[in-house]
């Protein structure tokens, strides 16, 4: 026998039953984004790797060491995706959204790669839906940002399963003040911290705050607070925006050790997690992004926005509240008869041609076999049609529910079955 090719680790495939989750997720998304007035975009899969070193940062983890880069035949650098914020920006500047509407509210889904160890929730290939507003510095588009996706959870039924950890790590000149006293902190202990965060000391000291290694953990837990250190102006913004998720009766939590792993944010930052989850255990995460237009080359237009690992949110999903999904068969035609058989097709045809989702066995099988296949398929109604059937023009209808059977003409199936449907 051949050898079997097997997949790449740390990527899924995703099979038709579990694929109807992803609608069904899907389908809530979508929807909360119409009602939040956002509108898809849909940007490609690969990018000039230039835009990530550039717009999530040489020294985060995700451009050190996490990205799936290649030359193509122009001997360009190139790189799948590793997330969607700077290939949506890159897209707004070069696209001119700017001139169409001076807030632009953008959502999108898809896959993104990241070379990562995989493990539960943590893969080489996820997908993520996400959104963005670009055009607006005030606190009302942080809030609406945060409520957008309360909203999915809600929908979900999960919101209360779930805790959104929230920080402000302020403007650049709050950051600053932050990064002096904090590395003043620091650096009497500066031999005890791990040798991750003794290389991030100079370079940037903030993500220290996140390490997950025991001794720097206890360090941090008395350093001074970001908080601490805002200016007027990221201290209000930050009030503001935690007022108006009072008012929405959004619960949020004060996280001071949130950080978040890539270079572009400013000022309020944020983060959803499930105790569902093991290690990894953020659904969703985002916050401001006020420089980065700006930096990749566009105008000084401020920005906010967050993404979702679809993976992790439907394993969440799973385990708390599974979405509900039915099989969407309306109709499974069984055929008895050598001469019956040729003439299915056509029948069937015409009922897929008029919107009935309907289904017929192609391998000959017994008149059981295709019950048990009807049943399996979980079709709403099974059509049975013999030679005497066949000469009087019906088919023998039963829900497969009540298990009520009557003889229904060819002509009639159609309306029969969508009009039982629509009650
Ligand atoms: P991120 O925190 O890197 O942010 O990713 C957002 C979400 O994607 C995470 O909370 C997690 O649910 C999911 N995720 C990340 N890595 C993996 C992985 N290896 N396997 C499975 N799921 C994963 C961003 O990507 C930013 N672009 C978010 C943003 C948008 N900020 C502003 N706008």
């Amino acid at each position: 026998m051949a050898q079997k090719v097997q997949r790449v680790k740390g990527v899924n495939d995703i099979l038709p039953l579990e694929a109807k989750q992803w609608q069904a997720l899907e389908h809530i998304v979508k929807q909360v984004m119409d009602r939040y007035a956002f509108g898809e975009i849909r940007p490609p899969i690969f990018e000039k790797t230039e835009l990530f070193a550039r717009g999530v940062g040489e020294d985060t983890d995700i451009v050190s060491k996490e990205m799936y880069s290649f030359s193509d035949m122009s001997k360009s650098s190139l790189t799948l995706r590793p997330e969607l914020t700077a290939g949506v920006v890159r897209s707004y500047i070069q696209n001119n959204l700017q001139q169409i509407s001076p807030v632009q509210k953008l959502w999108y889904e898809g896959p993104m790669f990241r070379q990562e160890r995989p493990q539960k929730g943590r893969y080489r290939q996820f997908w993520q839906f996400g959104a963005e507003a670009i055009g607006s510095p005030n606190p009302e588009q942080d809030a609406e940002m945060i409520a957008l996706f309360y909203a999915i959870l809600k929908e979900l039924g999960i919101e209360k399963s779930v805790t959104l950890k929230i920080n402000s790590i302020g403007d650049g000149e709050s950051r600053a003040l932050y990064r002096s006293a904090l590395q003043e902190f620091l650096r009497p202990h500066l031999s005890l911290l791990s040798e991750t965060s003794q290389k991030r000391f100079e370079s940037n000291p903030l993500r220290i705050l996140d390490s997950k290694a025991p001794n720097d953990k206890d360090l941090v837990k008395d350093a001074p607070k970001i908080r601490e250190c805002l200016n007027d102006a990221s201290a209000t913004h930050y009030a503001e925006v935690l007022k108006m998720l009072e008012a929405m009766d959004i619960p949020y939590v004060q996280d001071d050790l949130l950080v978040r792993g890539l270079d572009y944010y400013t000022h309020t930052i944020f983060e959803f997690t499930s105790n569902a989850l093991g290690a990894q255990d953020a659904i969703c995460g985002g916050g401001r992004y006020n420089d980065l237009i700006k930096e990749l080359g566009g105008q000084d237009v401020p920005a906010i926005g967050w993404a979702s690992g679809i993976e992790r949110l439907l394993l969440v999903v799973d385990e708390l509240q599974p979405l509900k999904t039915d099989s969407g068969l309306d109709l499974f035609l069984i055929v008895q008869g050598e001469d019956i058989r040729v003439k299915a097709p056509k029948l069937i045809h015409e009922w897929r041609s008029a919107g009935l989702n309907c289904d017929l066995d192609t391998l000959r099988r017994s008149m059981k076999a295709q019950m048990r296949e009807a049943n399996r398929q979980e079709a709403r109604y099974v059509a049975i049609l013999g030679e005497e059937e066949f000469d009087q023009g019906v088919v023998q209808l039963k829900n497969f529910e009540t298990g009520e059977q009557e003889a229904v003409s060819f002509n009639d199936v159609v309306s029969t079955i969508k009009k039982a449907l629509s009650s």
